[in-house]
């Protein structure tokens, strides 16, 4: 029986598992297998979670840095100014099978310690994992200009930078991505991993073959906050609230659907942390360490239109319990409802088509995007091609970031005052 028949029964959830097939065969999957060739020398940044790994998350650039490059990856650099974190992590690699790699990383506290110390013998890569605090700016005088010092120290490697680009000012953000594009020596990708999840790629490719015009997307993300136990989160002064630090990453989902947001028109309403249903019991973190305007919204709705008139909505929530977020995203177009749901843990896309009533369900349960993204940003930097190209640039990630800084004024503007 064919699929449409299937459809036409109502039984369409038995369409189940075509994992990554489109209609015309297989979405082009990343080069997921260590590829052979010569040495590939890498500069860590970061000594923290998104690049050793924790329980919060599947995150973990060096284990993915591991199984794309197996024996060619020789860490040459790990900088951190924890130089104690620094060590702990390379002391536990030494333990695991890839110790080769990291048996020669020197620390640095600094990058500017590792620009003069690596001068001799600059690294192909670059992974920039420090908070976003310390980045994404031209301000050299407390040297958060870390992408301008690679640059300028590196000015052929290739960097991979985490999201969000920074929490400073949207301007000077806007001058660090002017000043890689004239420079142009760095090829630059930005961790917007979820664009290279199987599930995202087959949204694009039914969007593309249908030639269906976006008409809306709907954003839903609800975290579980028990297990957030950093305070730098919790405090907007540092990592700029949840909008800017985490529902970032499904603004830049939303725009790489919906297109480019005209900002002037985004509004929002927020649910504060000095409101009654805005109480959390379950924190673990001691807010009154935090001046009572930089604690974080529980909730934030936002809409917006997109440039090509389409409708965007997002609802970011901070009350889950547990430890798994619920996140969905929805795009609507003329007879079409693409709903990706849990993209983090089991990513599955609901498809309603013209001419049935029910949803094909598509499971991508075995993808894991980090490893595809870091695959496309390493063939492309020791090859100068890729299966799947890199999907996220600087330019376009600090558009997202406007987009989340525009959210986060928007519900300031309007959220009610403390009595
Ligand atoms: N793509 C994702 O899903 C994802 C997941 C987790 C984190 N992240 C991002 O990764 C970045 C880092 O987050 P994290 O969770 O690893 O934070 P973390 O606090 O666990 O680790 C950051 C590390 O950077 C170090 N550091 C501080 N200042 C530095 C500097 N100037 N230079 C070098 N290192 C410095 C800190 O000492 C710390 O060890 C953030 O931008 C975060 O949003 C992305």
């Amino acid at each position: 029986m064919r699929p449409s028949q299937l459809r036409n029964l109502g039984i369409t959830r038995l369409l189940r598992a075509t994992e990554g097939m489109g209609s015309n065969g297989p979405v082009p999957k990343a080069n997921l297998l260590p590829v052979t060739g010569p040495q590939v020398k890498v500069l860590i940044i970061g000594a923290g979670n998104i690049n050793f790994g924790s329980e919060e998350g599947p995150w973990n650039h060096s284990q993915r840095l591991e199984r794309k490059l197996g024996t060619r990856l020789k860490v040459i650099g790990l900088v951190d100014p924890a130089v104690a974190r620094a060590q702990a992590v390379l002391e536990a690699k030494s333990l695991t099978f890839a110790a080769p790699a990291y048996s020669s990383t020197e620390i640095y506290a600094s990058v500017q310690a590792a620009v003069s110390g690596l001068s001799s013998e600059p690294p192909d890569v670059i992974i920039l994992g420090s908070p976003p605090a310390f980045r994404g700016t031209t301000d050299a005088s407390k040297g958060f200009d870390t992408e301008v010092q690679l640059s300028s120290g590196f000015p052929s490697s290739a960097l991979f930078v985490e999201k969000p680009v920074s929490t400073g000012l949207v301007e000077e953000v806007r001058l660090v991505a002017d000043l890689l594009e004239t420079r142009k020596g760095n090829l630059v990708s930005v961790g917007y991993m979820l664009r290279y999840s199987a599930a995202v790629r087959k949204m694009k490719e039914i969007i593309k073959e249908n030639e269906l015009n976006v008409m809306m997307t709907s954003a839903r993300y609800i975290m579980a906050y028990e297990a957030s136990r950093k305070l730098a989160w919790w405090d907007k002064r540092i990592d700029g609230g949840p909008i800017v630090e985490q529902a970032t990453h499904f603004c830049d989902l939303s725009r790489y659907f919906g297109g480019e947001v005209d900002l002037d028109s985004v509004m929002a309403h927020s649910l504060e942390w000095y409101e009654k249903p805005g109480h959390l019991s379950k924190i673990q973190v001691n807010e009154l360490q935090i001046p009572e305007d930089e604690r974080i919204p529980r909730f934030t709705s936002a809409t917006w239109k997109y440039e090509s008139g389409a409708l965007g909505h997002l609802e970011h929530g901070v009350s889950l319990q547990g430890s798994d977020f619920n996140t969905e995203l929805a795009v609507y177009a003329d007879g079409y409802l693409l709903k990706l749901v849990d993209p983090y843990n089991r990513p599955t896309l609901y498809v309603r088509r013209p001419g049935s009533d029910s949803e094909e369900v598509h499971a991508f349960h075995d993808d894991d995007p980090f490893l595809s993204e870091m695959s496309s940003f390493i063939d492309m930097a020791t090859t100068g091609k890729a299966e799947v190209p890199i999907l996220s640039s600087y330019a376009d990630a600090v558009r997202t970031y406007e987009m989340t800084w525009a959210i986060r004024w928007a519900s300031e503007k309007t959220r009610r005052l403390r009595t």
